[in-house]
């Protein structure tokens, strides 16, 4: 039996009601592939912060760098500027961890009423919309470097810098043209704003267009962002593997996910393609503290990072039978949060998706 030692972060809001409802799920998917999961929580988010005066110790990071993969559920609390919970937490592990691959994978599940209708009227097909994201999650608009200059003066300004490298750009490029060559349709969107950002996304542009010489079979156009997020809209058939910086990968994963039907629905993988540092996995939803605590937050999209992390630790096996599990449950409607329109709570949609493991039979997702 292989072991694979996890730390969980469960943080604010619905994350700690999200999280615990995943772990026994993604146990029993491990358990039936042989494979054994070790949860090490560490208390750390807001109310730590409260305590301490910090998100995590000072030695955080040092203290997760020995695991095999972290498990985050969400951070931020209002009372809590979002900037300190965010820059005191999940940014410094994602830089820290070279963790510069941000897999935000966006489909629409069959079963669910559909966000987009098709032309003409008719109900989108969910195969049509099928794309992942490879977010750049290490530099670009992230770096945090800037300042607030003349405060509280009519003269007053902030700078925000952006920095991208070309080994920064060329490395996410490098792992999303293989994912596309590895998926059926080969198609990849690199989100550009060239035509305003002259700097810095006319040499993301070059660098993406001579990544691109490597990899034939793929076929790839950069699009302006803007035009890209109205074409996620209106050709969402169009659009398999989406390539984008941080910011613009941040905006388009949350619309693509909320053109599958719920924010609640879409994981997100934080990916340290070396393996040099532990990966993590948490769903891109936030803490969402209007619904905190009253037991009705999705618990799919963490479900589904629990399957993208097992597959992360070499368990594709189990990682199909949580995916395939959760294809069964919302294809058959019966057991959803009420954000979908059903009237189940986040404890029975994490125990409707267990009881479907062992049908899955580690039946592989369509890609
Ligand atoms: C996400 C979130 C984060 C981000 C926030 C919490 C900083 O929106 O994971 O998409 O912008 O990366
Ligand atoms: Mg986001």
């Amino acid at each position: 039996m292989s072991r694979h030692r996890v730390a969980v972060l469960a943080g604010d809001g619905i994350g700690p009601e999200v999280v615990e409802a995943s772990l026994p799920v993604l146990d029993e998917a491990a358990g039936l592939e042989g494979v054994r999961l070790e949860w090490v929580h560490f208390p750390w988010g807001c109310d730590h912060w409260q305590e301490t005066g910090r998100m995590m110790p000072a030695d955080g990071l040092d203290l997760l760098r020995p695991f095999d993969a972290i498990f985050l559920g969400a951070v931020g609390r209002p009372d809590v500027p979002d900037h300190v919970s965010v820059r005191g937490l999940i940014l410094p592990i994602r830089q820290a961890f070279h963790q510069y691959v941000n897999l935000r994978p966006m489909e629409l599940l069959s079963g669910l009423p559909p966000v987009l209708a098709g032309r003409g009227g008719a109900p989108f097909p969910p195969e049509s919309f099928r794309m992942v994201c490879v977010r750049e999650n290490s530099e670009g608009e992230y770096v945090g470097a800037g300042g607030r200059f003349d405060q509280g003066s009519p003269d007053e300004r902030a700078e925000q810098l952006s920095v991208f490298t070309r080994r920064g750009i060329e490395r996410v490029a490098r792992y999303a043209f293989h994912l596309a060559d590895r998926r059926s349709r080969r198609l990849l969107a690199s989100a550009t704003k060239s035509n305003a950002w002259q700097h810095a996304m006319v040499l993301w542009d070059e660098v993406v267009e001579e990544v691109a010489q490597d990899f034939p079979r793929v076929t790839w156009r950069p699009y302006h962002v803007d035009a890209l997020a109205a074409r996620m809209v209106s050709h969402p058939e169009s659009l398999d593997v989406i390539l984008a910086s941080n910011l613009f990968g941040d905006i388009l994963s949350d619309l693509g996910a909320a053109l599958t039907g719920s924010l609640g629905l879409a994981p997100g993988a934080n990916l340290n393609p070396e393996r040099s540092y532990p990966s993590m996995f948490e769903p891109i939803h936030g803490s969402a503290p209007d619904i905190a605590g009253r037991g009705i937050a999705n618990p799919i999209g963490t479900l589904w990072a629990g399957a993208l992390m097992l597959e992360h630790l070499g368990a594709p096996g189990a990682a199909a039978r949580v995916e395939g599990a959760i294809r069964a449950v919302v294809a058959e409607g019966a057991t959803l949060t009420p954000e979908l329109g059903g009237r189940a709570g986040t404890v029975e949609v994490a125990e409707a998706v267990r009881l479907r493991l062992g049908d899955a039979g580690g039946a592989p997702p369509p890609s």
